[in-house]
Formats: structure tokens, sequence, C-alpha cells
């Protein structure tokens, strides 16, 4: 059995939302055991850690980066990083914001930095943009074509708390492709050990 932390903040809930939406994907293959955790309470004891083979990183995009809290989180793992604990572990990224756009690749890209940083394995969104094939944008898989992570959009200049029914999709598919990610390569590895 595999074991994935799907570690998210959210202050509003939104990012809440996907997070669930993700572990739902995750939970999809078999073999794989889905946890959620959020951010402020693993923060307090960053050593539980060990006990996951691979993280799912979600935080809305404040101000065109991760949450405070968010940050806070990834501060706390500093004693884990100086004796690179969590190396091979392996990884991925999701963010959450208002507006189309809203510099959620920043807060993307500080996630992958994290990970590089901890000698983590980063996993991406390996999913066609299908308005590109004639699926309703708003019903579209990775309709915002975000590759280096998965992005949604929720908030108040999206017209209140309603999702994308693409988003919603995106969330499941994005969990489960790294779940059989996990396996597929834990399998390889235990067959060259
Ligand atoms: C302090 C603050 C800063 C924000 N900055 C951005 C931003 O840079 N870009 C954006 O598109 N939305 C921004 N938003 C909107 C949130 O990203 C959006 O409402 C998101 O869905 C909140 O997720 P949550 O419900 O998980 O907190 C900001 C919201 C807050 C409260």
């Amino acid at each position: 059995m595999k074991k994935i932390a799907v570690i998210f903040h959210s202050g509003q809930g939104n990012t809440a939302h996907f997070a669930e939406g993700v572990a739902k994907g995750a939970r999809s293959v078999p073999d794989v055991d889905v946890e959620l955790v959020r951010a402020e309470t693993i923060s307090t004891d960053p050593d539980l850690l060990l006990a996951f083979d691979a993280f799912v990183l979600g935080s809305p995009t404040y101000l065109g980066g991760v949450s405070g809290i968010f940050k806070t989180f990834l501060d706390s793992t500093g004693g884990l990083w100086r004796n690179q604990k969590l190396k091979g572990k392996l990884a991925c990224g999701f963010t959450v914001s208002a507006l189309p756009s809203g510099d959620k690749q920043s807060t993307l890209n500080a996630m992958f930095t994290f990970a590089m940083q901890h000698g983590m394995v980063w996993v991406g969104n390996p999913f066609l943009p299908e308005q590109q094939r004639g699926v309703p944008y708003e019903h579209a898989l990775n309709r915002l074509g975000s590759w280096s992570g998965f992005m949604a959009q929720a908030g108040h200049s999206n017209g209140g708390n309603s999702y994308a029914p693409g988003d919603e999709r995106t969330a499941f598919a994005f969990g489960q492709n790294f779940a059989n990610v996990l396996l597929r390569m834990s399998a390889q590895v235990e067959e060259v050990l």
C-alpha cells in the first residue's frame, strides 16, 4: 500500500473543495491510501511527512504566491531538508485563484522549487486542454492549460463559489494520474532493488 498526503491550506473553502476532488481521483486507484492533511496541522509536526510516499501540495494563490499559512508549512520542513529526509518522494501541486491567470504560475513554481530543494520527483498535469477538441470551455479537462500542475478558478471574480465542471474533472484526473505514476514508479524501483 502506498501512501499519499494531500496537504492544503484554504482560507475560504475553495482549495479545500479541490483538495477533496484530487483525493477522490487518487483514491480511485487501488493499493493507494490517501489522507487529506491541513497545512496548519502538519506544520506543528513535520516529521509526520516521513510516513508518506508522495505529496499533493495545494494552496490558494494569494497575491501571486502561496498563502502565508502554506508557506509556514513549507518552512516547517527545514529540519527535514537539512538531512534530505524527503529525497526521492513524489510531489505534485495545484492552486486555486479567482482570476483566469491571477499569477497562479508563481504559486506552482514555489511548490516545484520546494520539491526540488528536498530532492523530490515532480509530477505534472499531463492532459491536453479539451476545448481544442471541441469540448465546451467550462467543461474541458485542463481548460486553464497548465502542465506544471493543476490550476482551478474560483472566488469572487468568478461569480462566487461555483466551480467549472472542467476544473472538477481535472481535479479527479490529476489525482488519479498522480496515484498511477506513484504505483508505476514504485514498481520500477522495487524491480531495480
Ligand atoms: C489575500 C488574498 C489575495 C489574493 N490574491 C489573488 C491573486 O493574486 N490572484 C487571484 O487570481 N486571486 C487572488 N485571490 C483570490 C483567491 O485566490 C480565490 O478567492 C481562491 O479561490 C481562494 O481560495 P480559498 O477559498 O481556498 O482560500 C486572493 C484572495 C485573497 C484573500
